[in-house]
């Protein structure tokens, strides 16, 4: 997909959360429906977020097929590993991982990439594809925007989600 088109995805994005200034969750859902409506390898898009006293990621909006893995423990699953790793991770064919949690028989790739706040990695962006090898640097580059303009739109709020 070309970048330009990325780049009004974004934009996309930016103006869609204007009316949710101050209702995280509206805007995180807002922010996987415009992802997951207008990229056509986007199966399944949703934001976890880490309670660090129960060392687990809490599914916390999403659009797509819902799943049972709403909590998931620090270190399990592609997920789990980007709590601990603070590493945006690519996947382009989840058969070929063993610390993967399936949701979807269907899926076939999946990127994740961790948001920030202060610092520190508070919670990722999840994508499941049903192509193999769906994903590029460019979604990559664009998870990473969306991610720190929900950081610095939503800034603490987030920490209580
Ligand atoms: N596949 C993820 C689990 C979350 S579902 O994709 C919604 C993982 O391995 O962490």
């Amino acid at each position: 997909m070309l970048e330009s088109t990325y780049s009004s995805i974004f934009k996309k994005i930016k103006t869609s959360l204007k009316p949710h200034k101050k209702e995280e969750l509206m805007g995180l859902k807002t922010c996987c429906k415009v992802l997951r409506n207008n990229i056509a390898h986007y199966d399944w898009v949703g934001f976890y977020f880490s309670n660090f006293n129960t060392k687990t990621l809490q599914l916390k909006a999403f659009s797509g097929d819902p799943t049972e893995h709403v909590t998931i423990p620090f270190g399990k699953g592609i997920c789990g590993q980007v709590a601990l790793t603070n590493q945006n991770f690519i996947v382009p064919d989840v058969k070929e991982e063993d610390n993967y949690i399936s949701c979807n028989i269907n899926v076939r790739s999946e990127l994740v990439v961790p948001l920030f706040f202060g610092g520190r990695n508070i919670g990722q962006i999840d994508i499941d594809s049903n192509k193999i090898d769906a994903f590029s640097k460019e979604d990559e580059n664009l998870l990473v925007l969306c991610c720190d303009f929900i950081s610095k739109t939503y800034g603490s709020r987030l920490l209580e989600i």
